[in-house]
This record gives C-alpha cells, sequence and structure tokens, in this order.
C-alpha cells in the first residue's frame, strides 16, 4: 500500500498489558516490544499507521513503560509524533483511552490494542465510521471458527446489535478485532481514574444508551499475537508478506522462507524456512534445521538442532541435535544436546538444561 495523504485523526494503541499468556517471553519485555520479524510487533503497526496518514500516536502504557520510550522515543525516526501516557496501576482497555483523552487533538481517534495483527484497509474503517456519523465503529472480522470469541452481530444497516460472550453455537462469525473508532465525545464520556473495560463494560453500556455503535465487516488477515503459537505464526506471516507491513528491517536475505538479520551467521548447510527469522549476532551451526521458527538476537543454534514452531529467546543456547517443537526458550536459557522438548514446553529465562536432560522419546 502506498503512503495516503494526512487524515486528522488521533492514533491511540493499548500496550499497557501484562502479556502474561506470552511468558516467559513478557518477563523481559512487554508484548508489543517483542520483535517479529526482526522489529518490534509495535513498529510493524506504527507502519502501518502512518501509511493510513495518521501522524499523531498517544501509547497507553503501564506495565514495562519506559521502553516503548527507549526504542520508539518522540517518533520522528518512524515519521510520526509519539506521546505516551502511563497508568501506574493499569486501567484495563477502556481505561486507558480514557486516560489519552488529554492528550487527543482531533474529534476522531482511532484505537488499537497493541497486539493485533491486521491487514484491514484502516482508510475503509474511517469512512465508514463518517459515513454512519457514528459515535464507535468497531473493526469486526469474520473468522472460520468464532468459538473461541466474543461475536459482534449486526443488522443490515451495519448497526451493532449486541456484544455476545463465547458460545459453542455462535449466532455470527462476526469477532471485535481490537480496533476502534471513537469520537472524541464518547471517549470523555468513559470513567476517568478506574479500571475499565472496553469490550465488557464501554460498548454494552454505550448500546443500551442508544448510541450509534456500527460494525466495519471484513474478511482481512487477523491474528491475536497473544499466544506463543500465534507470535511465531504472526512473525512468520511477516516475513512472507502474508501480514502487511511497511517496516521490515534491511537483511541479509529475506525470501517468503526466510528472514535473515545483517549481522547473523548461518552456516550454509542450515536449512532455514517457513517464515523463520534469525536475529542480529545470532549463530546458527551446520546441518540445523529451522522453520517457522522465532530466533532472537545473540541466540545460538548448535549443529543439527531441529527447531519447529518455537521462540528462541535473546542469547539463548542451543545445543547440538536438540529437538524443540511448539516450544518457548527464555532469553539466556542454555538448552544441552540431545534434549527434546515438545508440546508447548517453556523454558524460564537462564535456566541451565544439562546434555540429554529431558527427551520425549526412548531413543537417542
Ligand atoms: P494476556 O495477559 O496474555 O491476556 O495479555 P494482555 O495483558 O496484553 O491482555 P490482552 O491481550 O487482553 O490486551 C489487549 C490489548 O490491550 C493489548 O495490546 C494490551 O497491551 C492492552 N491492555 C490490556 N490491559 C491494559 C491496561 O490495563 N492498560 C493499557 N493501556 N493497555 C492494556
Amino acid at each position: 500500500m502506498s503512503e495516503l495523504a494526512p487524515v486528522e485523526v488521533d492514533a491511540v494503541v493499548l500496550v499497557g498489558g501484562k502479556g502474561t499468556r506470552l511468558r516467559p517471553l513478557t518477563l523481559s519485555a512487554a508484548k508489543p516490544m517483542l520483535p517479529t520479524a526482526g522489529v518490534p510487533y509495535l513498529e510493524h503497526l506504527l507502519s502501518r499507521i502512518r501509511e493510513a496518514g495518521m501522524r499523531h500516536v498517544v501509547l497507553g502504557t503501564s506495565y514495562r513503560a519506559q521502553t516503548f520510550e527507549e526504542y520508539f522515543g518522540d517518533g520522528t525516526d518512524f515519521g510520526l509524533e509519539i506521546e505516551y501516557v502511563v497508568e501506574d496501576e493499569p486501567l484495563g482497555t477502556g481505561g486507558g483511552i480514557r486516560n489519552v483523552y488529554d492528550r487527543l487533538r482531533y474529534d476522531t481517534a482511532m484505537v488499537f490494542n497493541g497486539d493485533v495483527l491486521s491487514g484491514v484497509d484502516l482508510r475503509a474503517v474511517l469512512s465508514t465510521h463518517r459515513e454512519a456519523g457514528a459515535d464507535v465503529t468497531l473493526h469486526l472480522v469474520r473468522v472460520a471458527d468464532p468459538r473461541a470469541f466474543g461475536c459482534v452481530p449486526t443488522d443490515p444497516t451495519g448497526r451493532v446489535l449486541g456484544f455476545l460472550e463465547k458460545t459453542d453455537d455462535p449466532p455470527t462469525e462476526q469477532v471485535n478485532a481490537g480496533c476502534y473508532v471513537f469520537g472524541r465525545n464518547v471517549i470523555a464520556g468513559i470513567p476517568a481514574g478506574v479500571p475499565v473495560s472496553v469490550e465488557r463494560e464501554t460498548f454494552p453500556s454505550l448500546l443500551a444508551d442508544g448510541a450509534t455503535v456500527v460494525g466495519h465487516v471484513d474478511t482481512s488477515y487477523w491474528l491475536d499475537l497473544g499466544t506463543p503459537a500465534a507470535f511465531v505464526q504472526g512473525s512468520a506471516d511477516l516475513v512472507s508478506g502474508v501480514a502487511p507491513t511497511a517496516a521490515l528491517p534491511k537483511a541479509q536475505a529475506h525470501d517468503i522462507d526466510r528472514l535473515i538479520l545483517a549481522t547473523a551467521q548461518v552456516d550454509p548447510t542450515a536449512v532455514i524456512n517457513g517464515g523463520s527469522t534469525i536475529g542480529a549476532g545470532a549463530l546458527v551451526a551446520a546441518g540445523a534445521r529451522i522453520r517457522g521458527a522465532v530466533v532472537m538476537d545473540e541466540a545460538r543454534i548448535g549443529p543439527d538442532a531441529q527447531i519447529a514452531s518455537s521462540v528462541i529467546g535473546r542469547g539463548a543456547r542451543i545445543g547440538a541435535g536438540v529437538v524443540l517443537v511448539d516450544a518457548v526458550i527464555g532469553d539466556g536459557a542454555v538448552i544441552g544436546a540431545g534434549c527434546e522438548l515438545r508440546g508447548g514446553a517453556r523454558v524460564w529465562p537462564g535456566v541451565d538444561l544439562p546434555a540429554g536432560a529431558i527427551r520425549f522419546s526412548a531413543d537417542g
């Protein structure tokens, strides 16, 4: 997508969550700062916000608040003007939106969950909002299996009919995609200084009060990066181009199968595919096979290791012949030669597993 002319809309990004489902990766970094396709996830989102023409961004932070400003500064390097509003105690999604009210410059704000990877046409969502004269417009995405989400039915004109809890038999496949357009006066109406959930409190009470709440429904790419499996999938989709971004870093190798950052050292006999990223300063030894994985900066992958759908934390060391499938290895952890970890195993930062300590099979 080419860059569009500026619009008078504030972008508000909620990045205050603790990211518990991604532990231990989120012990040392806030979820939106975790590298996906080589840069913090938030950088991909900000690149899309800029492409859509927004220039003024307010980040609602809480957990590990300082790490955002350390990386993004005042936003100049990213073509944006970025402000930070810190919640001393997390105020939840609605409270986080209310908390940035004083920084808003325009009558319209576009609010983003800071952990959703999406291909929605942001300008089209803004158009839906304007054309409907809405108080709030929600991006609703149609998903194949809506049972894991609360769903949001709309009438034929696009008016939202209700916010339904998860059920085994959802009446619609439209789910809340975590991207909203708010009229500024609607934000003023959210109670200040107390925790509020936008999904469970603000939206239902707006409906009850007769506000114009509208859905912008599409079938664009959409992924909530909350879990390790979604995190590796999202990173791979950014690498392969399935998920749109204008923020992929300069790399020594990049195609749909891999992104190898400039200072990584990869043995020519290693096989890297499935949208894997090899971080800066990482080493990949001879015969290693890495499929659909995120290998963070300075990690070392030993000879003949086999890694699939896994995240290898910063500076972690993976021994010779190690097998990792659907595993998360914390920063600086050491996985001794011949270990085998599968099925959602999570190794905490700095843990040192001796050679052969854990296996899922009798041989080897
Ligand atoms: P989990 O603990 O794994 O559920 O992750 P999370 O803490 O990020 O929660 P969730 O995925 O439900 O949050 C959705 C979005 O809202 C994320 O971008 C969070 O950063 C953000 N968020 C959640 N709670 C708060 C909060 O209290 N304040 C702010 N500013 N943002 C929040």
